[in-house]
This record gives structure tokens, C-alpha cells and sequence, in this order.
């Protein structure tokens, strides 16, 4: 299912992100804060279970979350930039690493890292990217992570183009999308426009 996520504050922050003139520093804050605020959604069907507490004033039962065991993913490099605002939210997660980068010729994904927790097979994963532009890196790196045992998958992204959100629906139906705004289309290479660039170099500053 997609989920986007147009709340005022996140196309406000996007919008920012957005403009050419926004700096890497600015850039990665607004990227920040906004994986904050999409974590929030992303947990929102989190199990709860009954606690026995007391307040200052008498007992009670109140509501914790169930061992429900999180991971995030993010895809290098660009998922970096996202995966630290998750993990503001849900500081117990552990971290997996997937690195693959488009190839410039044939805009396909090519893998060059993979590094997952133990039991992440036994673990609600969220994959960050912030663009999903073909689906090509999306797509290879849940297949990476089904292969590994995963069964419960949640993928973050900031923009997407149909394009790729079609491939994910069509190859990984099972798997949620949530996303702060659908773009128009691909340009001739495979950019999202209007989009925001290639956001690895905007989060490093490596243009
Ligand atoms: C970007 C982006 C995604 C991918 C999206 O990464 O962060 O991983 O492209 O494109 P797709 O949906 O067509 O696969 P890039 O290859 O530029 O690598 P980088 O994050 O290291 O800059
Ligand atoms: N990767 C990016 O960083 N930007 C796009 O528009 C497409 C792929």
C-alpha cells in the first residue's frame, strides 16, 4: 500500500529540500528532521502490551510497545541521510547496510555492500532511500532482504516517480510505501522530476 505523507510540515520542509539554492548543510537537517516525523507514521501500528505502573498518585495499567524488534535499512549512500532520523525515534533499532549505486550508462543498480544485524530476519524492517526513481535499487535490495529471511518490510522514501512505485507494487506487493510526495516522471536519465537532484551529493556535498 502507499502511503504519502503530505502533512504541512514535511511539504514545507520538502519544499525547502526541494530549491537548488538549498546548501548540504540545510539539506541534511530538513532530511533529518522530516525522517523524524515519518518515523512517527511508520510505527504507528506498532503492537502494545499491558504494564503494571504506578503514578505518583495510584496504580494503573498503562501501555508499552511489545517487543516488537525494529531494524532499519538504508540503502547507501543517500538512505543514510534518513536512517538517523528513524533512529532518533526508535533508538533500540539496529542497522543493516545495503550499498548499491546506478550504474551511469544503464541507470541499473549494482551492488558493492551487504551487511545485516543477525537476526534480522526476526525483525520489522524498514528500507530508507530517499528517492525511488526506476524502483531498480528499492526493489533489488527487499529481494535482497526476503532472500534473507525478512518478512515484515516498510520502505521510506521522500520522492518517488510512478515509474518506481509501480515496479515496487508490481514486484513486492507486501510491501508498504511510505513517502513524503509523488513526482511527475523520469527524465531521459532517470531522474525524478521535478524531483530535488541526485540527493546523494546533496547530503554529502559531492556535486
Ligand atoms: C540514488 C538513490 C537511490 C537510487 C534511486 O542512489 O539514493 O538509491 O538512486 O534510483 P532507482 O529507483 O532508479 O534505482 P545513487 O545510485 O545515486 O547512489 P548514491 O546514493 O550513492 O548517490
Ligand atoms: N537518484 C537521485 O538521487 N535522484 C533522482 O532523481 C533519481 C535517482
Amino acid at each position: 500500500m502507499l502511503h504519502v505523507l503530505n502533512h504541512p510540515l514535511i511539504t514545507h520542509k520538502l519544499t525547502i529540500m526541494r530549491d537548488k539554492n538549498t546548501g548540504t548543510k540545510d539539506f541534511r537537517e530538513l532530511l533529518y528532521e522530516i525522517s523524524m516525523l515519518m518515523a512517527y507514521e511508520i510505527t504507528r501500528d506498532l503492537p502494545l502490551e499491558d504494564v503494571e505502573i504506578e503514578t505518583p498518585l495510584c496504580k494503573m495499567t498503562g501501555q508499552i510497545i511489545s517487543g516488537k524488534k525494529l531494524a532499519v535499512v538504508p540503502i547507501l549512500r543517500a538512505g543514510l541521510g534518513m536512517a538517523d532520523g528513524f533512529l532518533k525515534i526508535a533508538p533500540a533499532a539496529k542497522v543493516g547496510h545495503i550499498g548499491l549505486y546506478r550504474d551511469h550508462e544503464t541507470a541499473k543498480p549494482v551492488l558493492y555492500y551487504y551487511k545485516m544485524p543477525e537476526d534480522i530476519s526476526e525483525r520489522l524492517v524498514v528500507v530508507t532511500d530517499p528517492m525511488l526513481a526506476t524502483g531498480g535499487s528499492a526493489s533489488d535490495a527487499v529481494s535482497m532482504l526476503k532472500q534473507n529471511g525478512c518478512k515484515q518490510i516498510k520502505l521510506m522514501c521522500l520522492v518517488g516517480a510512478p515509474e518506481g512505485i509501480a515496479v515496487m507494487n508490481e514486484q513486492h506487493p507486501d510491501v508498504d510505501i511510505y513517502i513524503a510526495a509523488v513526482d511527475s516522471h523520469l527524465n531521459e536519465r532517470k531522474y525524478i522530476v521535478p524531483g530535488l537532484g541526485d540527493a546523494g551529493d546533496r547530503i554529502f556535498g559531492t556535486l
